[in-house]
């Protein structure tokens, strides 16, 4: 049995929380989190703490909180030579204090604590800085149904990056839309299954053979019309800046 404390009590630390629960290899020892309120709702269930010196003994640390308060949290534990991971996919492992040991435990996943999802789907990137962990890390992710990723902290990085682009950058695009759609009375709904097979398609095709629409096909005449219709200077700059990305990408002057 792998016994976990697990820190933080925000979006991923609530998945994590519910994950962990489920799986009969992994025990939750304790939920600290330095706003009482936010986990009292759970103290039936899980030893709970806002106390970083009453923290139990345990396999393995989650610090599942802010990337900026990652280090001052993981300075403050106290006790040392014990395994520690944060969940971060831009902070480095080095950010972790030394006087234990380090690991990355990062879900490659968006978690908002109101959105249910299967977490037996997420890939997790892991990173140790002892050898002798791996192996722990991989059981751990393996015990929640997942696949570990072992990667360095440039590749996590650089994951991350693209995570913006396809999750981050996508969902304010959707947002523009919703927009646009909203000041004609169009019913965002009728744009829903293109977001859905828009994502599918990628699961089995690259996103470049994926690509369709006005810019691929330098249907110059519909574009202009696109920009005229846009009365917001910012998203014009958005569609103008795509738009020359897209034709770039498939050949298009
Ligand atoms: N959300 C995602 O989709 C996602 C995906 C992958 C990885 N991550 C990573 O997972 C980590 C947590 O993200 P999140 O989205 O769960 O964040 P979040 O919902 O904003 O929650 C942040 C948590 O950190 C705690 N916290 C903040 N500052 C603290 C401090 N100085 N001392 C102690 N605790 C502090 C907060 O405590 P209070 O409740 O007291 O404010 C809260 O429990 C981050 O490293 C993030 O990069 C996030």
């Amino acid at each position: 049995m792998i016994t976990v404390v697990l820190l933080g009590a925000g979006n991923v630390a609530t998945h994590l929380y519910k994950a962990f629960k489920a799986s009969n290899a992994v025990t939750i020892v304790q939920w600290y989190n330095r706003n009482y309120t936010a986990i009292s709702s759970y103290a039936n269930e899980v030893d709970i703490t806002d106390d970083l010196s009453k923290l139990k003994e345990a396999d393995l640390y989650i610090l599942a909180i802010s990337d900026d308060s990652i280090s001052k949290v993981s300075k403050d534990l106290p006790f040392e030579s014990r395994l520690v991971a944060h969940t971060s996919g831009s902070v480095s492992i080095h950010d972790l204090d030394k006087k234990n040991q380090r690991a990355v435990f990062y879900p490659v996943q968006t978690f908002s604590k109101e959105a249910e999802l299967d977490f037996s789907e997420t890939p997790i990137c892991i990173e140790v800085t002892e050898k002798q962990n791996l192996q722990f890390m991989k059981n751990l992710v393996q015990a929640l149904g997942c696949t570990p990723y072992r990667i360095t902290t440039e590749q996590r990085q650089t994951l991350h990056l693209s995570a913006v682009f396809v999750n981050n950058f996508t969902n304010q695009l959707y947002r523009i839309a919703h927009e646009i759609s909203d000041a004609k009375s169009i019913n965002f709904d009728i744009l829903k299954p293109l977001i859905l097979e828009t994502a599918k398609k990628v699961q089995n095709m690259s996103p470049y053979m994926a690509q369709t629409g006005p810019a691929k096909r330098n249907d110059k005449k519909t574009i202009r019309r696109h920009l005229k219709q846009l009365e917001n200077e910012e998203h014009k700059a958005i569609y103008e800046l795509l738009t020359a990305s897209i034709k770039k990408t498939h050949g298009q002057r």
